[in-house]
């Protein structure tokens, strides 16, 4: 019979996984993501919901997870969450897919439409880290709590992490209110709108893009 060692030996590790998914171009990770089967959420998914946008976007704002018009549409934010961030764009001047890019932490729709995991969120980083590489964008804005501390590590509060300008893998960072809470949440809305003047000040004083 087999040797367990053997196939322990063989598995791939998640540091393998991660080495993979950097090594992907734009056709190779749209596959992958479409057949992940990575954590449990992919058992309750319709389909994957990679993100949309420009692929060149110098702006690239990042939610939590796919919910149940995502899951069916595969486009990030288009429910009723996505119309304020589309107005939050406005305001700042930018067009969905115009020079802007929208991702999630994960890729498929959490039953009930719960926070991810972070078992789940670890799985489908490697995913949204490489999305980041291949963009470039100049600047990155966290929608809510379960974007900034899935990207920034810890388990700091919204109202802390706003107001600064926080970097990941290199590039700038600006954390704000998630949509979906400021729905819930109209005066906080003001708030939200220092961060979105924040974020602009912050890209106009950033040395451009090299080539
Ligand atoms: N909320 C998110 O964080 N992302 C979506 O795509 C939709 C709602």
């Amino acid at each position: 019979c087999d040797d367990p060692r053997a196939e322990a030996a063989a598995a791939p590790t998640d540091h393998d996984r991660a080495e993979i998914i950097r090594r992907m171009d734009w056709p190779a990770l749209e596959r992958a993501v479409a057949v992940c089967d990575a954590c449990r959420l992919a058992r309750g998914r319709t389909q994957a919901v990679l993100g949309v946008g420009d692929r060149n976007a110098e702006w690239m704002f990042i939610g939590e997870a796919p919910g149940a018009e995502e899951d069916q549409r595969g486009e990030p934010f288009v429910g009723q969450a996505g119309r304020l961030l589309d107005s939050m764009l406005a305001a700042i001047d930018l067009r969905r897919g115009e020079n802007v890019y929208i991702a999630n932490i994960v890729k498929c729709r959490p039953p009930g439409n719960r926070n991810p995991e972070p078992d789940e969120a670890g799985a489908c980083l490697p995913f949204l880290r490489r999305q980041i590489e291949l963009i470039r964008p100049r600047l990155l804005i966290a929608l809510g709590k379960v974007a900034a501390t899935n990207l920034l590590g810890g388990d700091a509060s919204i109202a802390s992490l706003r107001g600064k300008v926080h970097s990941y893998a290199g590039t700038p960072m600006v954390v704000t209110y998630h949509p979906a809470y400021l729905l819930r949440n109209l005066p906080d809305k003001a708030k939200s709108w220092e961060d979105l003047c924040l974020a602009r000040d912050t890209m106009a004083s950033l040395p451009p893009r090299p080539d």
